[in-house]
C-alpha cells in the first residue's frame, strides 16, 4: 500500500483513475502501449539481497486473516483474504508461504489454479488481471507450522509453538510461516485478525480488540484490527495463557500489556514503563503513529524482543526499561517509517539503539556522549569496525555493528549539527515519512538540508567504511 505524506491511502484514488479492467484479449509481448500484455508477476519484489522475498506485479492494501490454532495438536487452519491491486497485466502471481497444505485458492471468488515450489505459491486466476485492477485472493490452508531458522544471530523465528500456544515474531521474512502474503517490508498493508483458540487461552494481535471475544463449541475467537499500514514481519498472533492489564498511558494512548503467568509479577512494570516510554518518545520523535501501545512477555526463551506494531514481544525474560525504550522507539523507526530494502536496516536498529542511549540520558543514568565514547574507545580490531553498518549483509543482517555503530552514527551526526537541528531532524524525518518507506539516501539528504552542511564525509566514514572512524 502506498500512502501520501498525510497518511491518506492513495489506492482508492488510483483505482478511480485506473480505468483498465481486465480485458479478454490474448497477451502479445509486442502489443502497442495500453493494450494488455499479460505475464507472470515476478517471484521476488526486487530486493537484490533477498531475491525471493515478496513478489512482483501487485500491491497489497489489506489482509484479513482467520487463523485457528490448537496447541495440543499443533494444527493450524487458516483462511487468508488479500485485497490487492495489479501493478502490471498479470497472467499469474506469487504469494510467499512456507509449509502447509493449500486446499483452495480463489481470485475474485472464482476458483484459481495454483502450484507450490519451495516457499513460492503461484496462483493463476481463471481470468487474467489487468494492470491497476483491484482483486481479492482467498487462500485456504492447513497443517503444522514450521518456524524459520537463521543461523547467524536470531535462531528460530516466525510462528513458534510453545507449550501453551505460540510465540509469533517474524522479522525478517517469517510471516510466510503462518499466512500466505507478500513477505517483504516494501509492501505494507492494513490487517484484520480473527484468531481462534481453545477456550481459556488468549490470542493477541496488532492493533485494537474489536468487541468482546466470542466463544462457541469450546473455542474462542479474538478479533483484532490494525488500521495503520504494517509490514508483514510486524504481524503477530501470539497466543496462550496470558494475564492482561488494559487502560491508557498517562498521555492518553490506549494500552494493552500481557504476560505469560510465569511473568505475572512483571505485568504492572511492563504496563507502567511501556506507557511512560510511549509518552516520552512522543515528545522526542513526534506524535505516536498508532492507535494503541503496550507489550507482551511470553515464556518462550528467545532471549530477544521484536517491535511488533503496537505490541512489542519480549521472549522469555522480564524486559528492563532500556529494552522497552528500544522496542517502542521502533514504533517510529521501522514500523511507521519502514525500510524499502533490508540493506538499510540501520535506519531501524541504529535509531532504536540510539534511543536506548537517549533514554539513559533522559533518566540521568548516563549521557549518550559517555556511551558513545565507551564504544568509540574499542580497539581498531573490534569486529564492529570491520562491518560497515550502512549496508547490512543478507547473511548477517542483525550484526552488532548495525545496532551499535548505527547508533554511534547518529551521535556523531548530533555532535556535528548540534542538538537543536538534530532533534528537529528526528521530528521532521518521522513527520515526512509517517506510515511510508525510507532509504538511507533520503535521511542523509534531509540531514544536509536542515543543517545546511555537507555531511557526505561524516556519513561515509560512519556508515560505509570498513574501519574505525576518527
Ligand atoms: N528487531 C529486533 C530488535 O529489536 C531483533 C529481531 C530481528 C528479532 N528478528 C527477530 C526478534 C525475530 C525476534 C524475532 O532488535
Ligand atoms: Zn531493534
Amino acid at each position: 500500500m502506498r500512502f501520501d505524506r498525510r497518511g491518506v491511502a492513495l489506492l482508492a484514488t488510483l483505482s478511480l483513475l485506473a480505468c483498465a479492467p481486465a480485458d479478454d484479449r490474448p497477451a502479445h509481448a509486442d502489443n502497442p502501449p495500453g493494450v494488455a500484455d499479460y505475464r507472470p508477476g515476478a517471484a521476488g519484489i526486487g530486493d537484490p539481497d533477498f531475491p525471493k522475498d515478496g513478489n512482483g506485479g501487485y500491491d497489497v492494501s489489506h489482509y484479513d486473516l482467520a487463523v485457528d490454532y490448537t496447541p495440543k495438536t499443533k494444527q493450524l487452519a487458516g483462511q487468508t483474504t488479500i485485497e490487492a491491486a495489479a501493478t502490471q497485466d498479470l497472467s499469474s502471481f506469487n504469494l510467499d508461504l512456507a509449509g502447509y497444505t493449500v486446499r483452495q485458492v480463489t481470485v475474485n471468488n472464482a476458483e484459481a489454479t495454483f502450484k507450490r515450489a519451495g516457499d513460492e505459491l503461484t496462483v493463476t486466476p481463471a481470468k487474467p488481471l489487468g494492470d491497476r485492477s483491484r482483486f481479492t485472493v482467498k487462500v485456504d490452508y492447513a497443517g503444522q507450522p514450521e518456524a524459520a531458522q537463521d543461523n547467524e544471530n536470531l535462531g528460530t523465528y516466525g510462528f513458534i509453538p510453545t507449550p501453551d500456544g505460540a510465540f509469533v515474531a517474524s522479522e525478517p521474512n517469517g510471516s510466510k510461516t503462518w499466512f500466505p502474503n507478500n513477505d517483504h517490508p516494501a509492501d505494507k498493508a492494513t490487517f484484520d485478525f480473527a484468531i481462534t483458540v481453545p477456550a481459556g487461552l488468549t490470542a493477541l494481535a496488532n492493533g485494537e480488540l474489536q468487541g468482546q471475544p466470542t466463544t462457541a463449541e469450546g473455542k474462542t475467537t479474538y478479533r483484532w484490527r490494525e488500521l495503520h499500514p504494517m509490514a508483514t514481519y510486524l504481524a503477530t498472533a501470539t497466543l496462550g495463557k496470558f494475564d492482561l492489564r488494559q487502560g491508557q498511558t498517562p498521555g492518553g494512548i490506549p494500552e494493552v500489556a500481557a504476560v505469560d503467568p510465569k511473568f505475572k509479577n512483571g505485568l504492572d512494570k511492563l504496563y507502567k514503563v511501556s506507557g511512560e516510554v510511549t509518552d516520552y518518545w512522543s515528545t522526542v520523535f513526534g506524535p505516536y503513529p498508532f492507535s494503541s501501545t503496550g507489550g507482551i512477555v511470553d515464556d518462550y526463551a528467545a532471549g530477544y524482543a521484536l517491535e511488533n506494531q503496537t505490541k512489542p514481544l519480549y521472549g522469555g525474560f522480564e524486559p528492563d526499561e532500556v529494552i522497552m525504550a528500544h522496542e517502542l522507539a521502533h514504533q517510529w523507526f521501522g514500523d511507521s517509517l519502514t525500510i524499502k530494502r533490508w540493506k538499510d536496516l540501520w535506519l531501524n536498529e541504529g535509531f532504536a539503539t540510539y534511543a536506548e542511549w537517549l533514554w539513559q540520558e533522559h533518566k540521568g543514568t548516563k549521557t549518550a556522549d559517555a556511551i558513545f565514547n565507551e564504544f568509540h574507545a574499542r580497539p581498531a580490531s573490534d569486529p564492529i569496525w570491520a562491518y560497515p553498518p550502512g549496508r547490512a549483509k543478507p547473511t548477517d543482517l542483525f550484526n552488532a555493528s548495525v545496532y551499535t555503530r548505527g547508533g554511534m552514527t547518529l551521535h556523531a551526526l548530533r555532535k556535528e549539527i548540534g542538538d537543536e537541528t538534530f532533534f528537529r531532524l528526528l521530528k521532521t524525518w518521522t513527520a515526512e515519512h509517517r506510515y511510508g518507506h525510507v532509504t538511507t539516501e533520503e535521511f542523509i539528504d534531509l540531514a544536509e538540508q536542515l543543517s545546511g552542511k555537507n555531511l557526505r564525509t561524516l556519513f561515509d566514514a560512519w556508515l560505509f567504511q570498513p574501519h574505525r572512524p576518527a
